[in-house]
């Protein structure tokens, strides 16, 4: 069986960290190179953060390349309270990859060069604000015909937000380049929402479970989720969903369905687009369930996953 061309761009962040190693532990996939953008912490650290998962992964030999260090419009965003000021639960590595094993060619431009070496053949799969997939497409008008598919982790299908009431924080992150990427790309997008992640959270038994599997990859996790662990109990001990019920690996959806197409039990599919002015609303995605908008690619947008086929995939990411 061919195996699945992927190409990935983070924003690792921990549930980036989890998907990566999910990604390199499937045997049908083969990673051609990862992209970090700006996003759960700034870029530098993405990028270290990301090395420092391919060593413990023993797979330095997959390239990395640096990406957008900020939204389209400038702004920065970041979600340290939950990944830590570094990105990956704030224990650092005094061993870790320094940032010249990262290549010198721009993300955005290793981006379109992946895609136009193996046209037709590579899936993208973005678990990170959109910004480096919408300079790709400005740079490249003909980069979405490239694509296979386009796998997102972002936005929302009923309105519920993270970082603000009405927005996912990929979204809120940078809503231009959402924007441009939903309303502008052409081959089929896979949107994991935050709400899909929210209805499949883990129980806690599964997370302590997951991490206790005695090997390097699982004392790693252990280490780097610990941060998040607590704030997503705290939050849920005050019944504030911020990250959901349980344990909630948002990336790691999107990924799963990269992989295994067979995970994803059920979906709709309508016309999205993203709100840029509400007061209260900006960054939220649109689901245009009466097709006023007329659009072409309708995204297909998950809605069941097989959580046992999902476990699955989450145990072997550490084995
Ligand atoms: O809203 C969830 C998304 O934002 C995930 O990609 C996670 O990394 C967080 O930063």
């Amino acid at each position: 069986m061919a195996k699945k061309l992927l190409l990935l761009d983070v924003d690792a962040g921990v549930d980036d960290a989890q998907a990566i190693m999910m990604a390199l532990a499937a045997p049908n996939v083969q990673i051609l190179g990862i992209t970090c953008t700006h996003g759960n912490t700034e870029i530098d650290n993405v990028c270290k953060n990301v090395l420092r998962v391919l060593k413990v992964c023993k797979r330095t030999e997959i390239p990395v390349y640096r990406g957008a260090a900020s939204a389209l419009l400038g702004d920065q965003l970041t979600a340290s309270q939950y990944h830590g000021q570094d990105g990956l639960g704030d224990v650092p590595d005094p061993n870790a990859p320094e940032l010249e094993h990262i290549h010198a060619e721009h993300a955005v431009n290793a981006m379109i060069r992946i895609a136009t070496e193996h046209a037709g053949q590579v899936s993208l799969v973005a678990t990170g604000p959109q910004t480096n997939v919408a300079l790709a497409l400005k740079m490249d008008p003909t980069f979405p015909s490239k694509l296979k598919h386009l796998y997102i982790m972002g936005g929302n299908m009923e309105g519920r937000g993270n970082v603000s009431v009405c927005s996912e924080f990929n979204f809120a992150a940078d809503p231009e380049a959402a924007y441009v990427v939903l309303n502008h790309f052409t081959c089929p997008i896979y949107i994991t929402t935050w709400e899909y992640c929210l209805r499949h959270a883990l129980p806690w038994e599964f997370f302590k479970e997951w991490l206790h599997q005695g090997t390097k990859k699982a004392c790693f996790m252990k280490k780097i989720t610990a941060h998040s662990e607590t704030f997503a109990k705290a939050k849920q001990g005050r019944k504030e969903l911020y990250f959901g019920p349980g344990f909630v690996p948002c990336d790691s959806f999107a990924m799963a369905a990269a992989i295994d197409e067979s995970v994803v039990t059920d979906y709709i599919q309508y016309g999205v687009s993203v709100e840029l002015q509400g007061s209260l609303t900006r960054g939220m995605m649109v689901m245009d369930t009466l097709n006023h908008l007329k659009k072409q690619n309708r995204a297909i947008i998950l809605t069941k996953c097989d959580v046992e086929k999902f476990k699955l995939l989450m145990m072997s990411a550490l084995k």
